[in-house]
């Protein structure tokens, strides 16, 4: 036996890229939970419904085409539809599951896609597994997309154009239309993940492509993906699009058909949720972080979303600071490679709604102390 996993841990420390599990612990400047959700009374009275029902069952039971579909799937994914005004939906258990399944399952052999060279490791990896061809473009360069599109319009059976409305490490913006009707000229399919988006941005929280796209397009020619376990507090993705993609999804996905289904539960409260995200809670929610937005912004300059990359370039310097700062009672953690670039090791400050002016100014006198002693 060769596999030896301590050399490989030697390595990872040497490189400062070794990680170790950690629980919460200070002020939230790390988590997803951008609307402050995750333990919404709401969340906690759907469950506790749900369970005080006794025919309520815990577990799924089995896959979705087998006795694992239940009506709390199915509402969930009939009242999604509404919502992302598409003709159906698709409800995964994870977001990496989603999307995994959807470049493993849509584009074919004799396929081309063409990915942002940010998009996220779920992507990334299901494109590993995928039969079409794939090549990346640099982040957010609609001329190299363009470029790539020529080269193979008529060459590739089908292209597919993969990117993320808001980017995970950066938070900086696709140009969702640039990007569409890029992928419009050369009849390509657009899959966008709006994972960092979703409830947060967009008319009433339905993210960014909804407003762009698909409110006056239609999902002709596009598949938008929202996870449920970010600004939405539970756990999950739905994917969207026209009936005839999600029914091919339900036909020949692999990692929806061979798997169990999503706890019923877990349906119950994406649902509850999405209509919290579609109310004047939601609404206030949104307006309490884009203010904390703002501000951030004013201090630290930047883009001014919901996600703050601080770079501070060498993966064991980020470490430090931000192990500096978590003991000045800031949970804040160290983003390094694969995550990010090699040499773009930085400091991802998620905002909240939860955050106060205070907090963030805090914050950043305690960061500037640090970063002046390095
Ligand atoms: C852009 C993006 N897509 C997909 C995922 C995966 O979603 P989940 O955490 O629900 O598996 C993530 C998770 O961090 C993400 O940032």
């Amino acid at each position: 036996m060769s596999f030896d996993p301590e050399k490989t841990i030697e390595q990872l420390k040497s490189l400062g890229r070794y990680r170790r599990l950690t629980l919460p612990c200070g002020l939230d400047l790390s988590s997803n939970d951008y609307l402050g959700m995750a333990d919404h009374p709401a969340l906690r009275e759907a469950a506790l419904s749900y369970f005080g029902n006794e025919e309520s069952s815990v577990g799924s039971g089995g896959s979705r085409l087998l006795r694992g579909h239940a009506q709390a799937h199915q509402d969930l994914e009939d009242y999604a539809a509404q919502v992302f005004g598409c003709e159906r939906t698709l409800f995964f258990p994870t977001g990496f599951q989603a999307n995994y399944a959807l470049l493993t399952t849509l584009p074919q052999r004799g396929d081309v896609v063409l990915y942002d060279n940010l998009v996220h490791a779920s992507m990334r990896d299901g494109l590993v597994a995928c039969r079409a061809k794939s090549f990346k473009f640099p982040h957010n360069d609609m001329n190299a997309l363009e470029d790539l599109l020529k080269r193979y319009r008529g060459k590739a059976q089908n292209i597919w154009v993969c990117a993320e409305s808001v980017y995970s490490m950066e938070g900086d913006q696709a140009p969702l239309l640039e990007l569409y009707k890029c992928a419009e000229r050369y009849d390509a399919m657009l899959i966008i993940d709006e994972a960092h988006a979703t409830g947060v941005l967009g008319e009433d929280g339905r993210g960014l492509v909804y407003d762009a796209i698909c409110k006056n397009k239609g999902y002709e020619h596009i598949v938008t993906l929202y996870t449920c376990g970010k600004a939405m507090g539970v756990a999950g993705a739905i994917i969207c699009s026209n009936s005839g993609i999600i029914d091919y999804m339900v036909n020949t996905s692999r990692p929806f058909i061979f798997s169990t289904a999503p706890m019923p539960v877990q349906a119950v409260l994406v649902q509850k949720s999405l209509e919290i995200i579609l109310s004047t809670d939601g609404a206030a929610r949104r307006e309490k972080l884009h203010k904390i937005c703002r501000y951030t912004q004013q201090l630290l300059g930047g883009h001014g979303g919901h996600i703050v990359p601080i770079i501070l370039g060498e993966d064991s310097v980020s470490v430090d600071v931000a192990e500096q700062l978590q003991n000045k009672g800031y949970d804040i953690r160290a983003i390094r490679p694969p995550a990010v670039p090699a040499g773009t090791a930085r400091l991802r400050l998620s905002l909240s709604a939860k955050l106060k002016r205070e907090n963030i100014r805090e914050f950043v006198n305690a960061f500037e102390d640090i970063r002046k002693a390095l």
